[in-house]
């Protein structure tokens, strides 16, 4: 009698199908236009790796450690977004938790340049996609480097980023004066 091979435990179905994908950035700190791109990107896919990641053309305000804290506290609403940091390639990180596409916001033509490049750098390293997603117009201005250089001198960021995020902010420009 020839025997029906197990069927594999649903979970495992699960995670050999599942679609993953990283939205990778600084996060220096969070804003509304990053959110955007996140809730986004989780409706596309099954799951959203939210990387914080090294960018040594910045100096950042906050360490990764309150990064991820802060990136934490405003994605918890979104049951397929996952939080996480790495430092080092973003494609290695990709190979070694097996993503293959890396999903970034683009605000303007003025970003497609460098963006191009990493993307183009980043396929030819590994042959990870990188797929773009246009912002909410409202958000199209909207820059972590901004929104500090503007709450520094006192500019309303209000709408710009979470309430809670906005705290942080404002506690740490502070602290440093
Ligand atoms: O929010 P940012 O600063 O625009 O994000 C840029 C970031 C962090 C995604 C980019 O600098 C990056 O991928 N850094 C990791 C190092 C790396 O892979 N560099 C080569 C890029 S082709």
């Amino acid at each position: 009698m020839t025997r029906r091979p197990e069927r594999p435990p649903d979970v495992l179905l699960t995670c050999r199908f599942m679609r993953r994908a990283v939205c990778p950035g600084s996060y220096d700190p969070v804003t509304n236009g990053h959110l955007d791109i996140i809730e986004r990107a989780a409706g596309l896919f099954d799951e959203v790796v939210v990387a914080v990641l090294v960018n040594k053309k910045k100096q950042s305000l906050f360490g990764v450690e309150e990064r991820l804290e802060m990136l934490r506290e405003v994605t918890s609403q979104w049951p397929n977004v996952v939080v996480d940091s790495w430092h080092g390639l973003l494609v290695d990180y990709c190979r070694e938790q097996g993503i293959s596409s890396i999903v970034k916001g683009l605000r303007a033509v003025s970003d497609c340049e460098y963006e191009l490049q990493m993307a183009q750098m980043n396929q030819r390293l590994s042959g990870v996609e990188t797929l773009f997603m246009f912002t909410k117009p409202e958000n199209s201005f909207l820059a972590s480097s901004l929104v500090k250089e503007v709450a520094t001198y006192g500019g309303d960021v209000s709408n710009l980023l979470p309430a809670k995020i906005e705290r942080r902010l404002l506690d740490r420009l502070s602290e440093q004066n």
